[in-house]
């Protein structure tokens, strides 16, 4: 009988014990499924998740988006070992520019429901994951700011947060997380399952509709460090081997943090594709896709211009 214990001092969040998430009975889904809706994120300690078990796991929320994945710093070999990734690989740009409060896939049509995360590998120090509750964020908005974002929406794009970030330009590419897409989506949000309104931001957001890029730029901003400025509202997580922790992408944003690059963080990733009828912008045959395109030529073109000279920031870190 598995046991869910809410995390100390935190306004959400659990830890899940005395289960065994390659061996679920159907009162363990059950609950695991209640719990995640409640809490928002559930940690499971000591579960050691092959990537086939991170992907079995995962499709009882859903349909796979990704499973079994290696989200990692270096490239895991049969024998145990790692080999370096070259830097500047895409891989890697993806997870520096990850360190940044986010959302998982709202730069593609539907975004995520659910991300999955299991530690194979941790360094000495740093490289947690955090997570803040953009549910208590938005209930803790004044009313004046909550009326001002009420009918508000930004577009969503990972071209413009790299860009942004990292100063990383990769060229358009269709197929790719790059492609010259951007998907509009509400600032607030209300949840599809619980129906308990969210914010629903993160470094993919920009170019709110009917505000200067400057004002757009600031409320986002300002947004995502209201929601992450109360201790309560965020959660870090410092792995141990082992770990699983799986979060309700539709209702929190989550980052890494830093650490020692020149070490092993390796983790499983398994993301749970949204459910269309909710997580659904639109596609980008349909004819609001054009006003996404234009956005993201003008917000690169702006982008590249504060940017000329500067080059790719995290060039320094990289070189190991
Ligand atoms: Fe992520």
């Amino acid at each position: 009988m598995s046991t869910v214990t809410p995390i100390k001092n935190k306004g959400f969040g659990a830890a899940v014990t005395d289960i065994s998430l390659r061996d679920l009975d159907d009162e363990d889904v059950t609950t695991v499924k209640a719990a995640f809706l409640k809490f928002g994120f559930l940690v499971f300690p000591e579960q050691f998740l092959t990537l086939e078990e991170s992907t079995a796991f995962g499709e009882l929320f859903g349909e796979i988006q990704f499973g079994g994945r290696h989200i990692a710093n270096r490239k895991p070999l049969d024998d145990g070992s790692f080999e370096n990734f070259e830097p500047k690989d895409q891989n890697m740009m993806g997870i520096l520019g990850n360190q940044n409060w986010h959302a998982d896939s709202t730069y593609m049509p539907v975004s995520a429901k659910c991300g999955i995360l299991t530690a194979i590998a941790i360094p000495d120090e740093g490289g947690q994951t955090e997570f803040a509750d953009m549910r208590a964020g938005y209930a803790a908005l004044d009313e004046a700011t909550k009326k001002r974002i009420e009918g508000l929406s930004a577009y969503h794009s990972t071209q413009v947060s790299q860009a942004f970030d990292n100063g990383y330009f990769p060229p358009k590419d269709t197929g790719t997380i790059f492609h010259g897409e951007a998907y509009l989506r509400r600032l607030v949000k209300t949840h599809p399952e619980t129906g308990v309104m969210n914010l629903f931001i993160g470094r993919h957001a920009f170019g709110i509709p009917g505000l200067e890029r400057h004002e757009s730029r600031e409320l986002l901003k300002s947004l995502v460090e209201f929601v992450t400025s109360d201790p309560v509202r965020v959660y870090s997580h410092d792995w141990q081997v082992g770990d699983t922790i799986i979060w309700d992408n539709r209702a929190l944003l989550h980052r890494a943090r830093p650490y020692d690059y020149r070490q092993p963080r390796v983790l499983i990733g398994t993301r749970i594709a949204g459910d269309p009828v909710t997580e659904l912008a639109y596609q980008r045959t349909d004819p609001e896709a054009e006003a996404g395109r234009e956005a993201v030529t003008k917000e690169l073109e702006l982008l590249r211009e504060e940017t000329a000279g500067q080059g790719f920031r995290w060039q320094e870190k990289l070189t190991y």
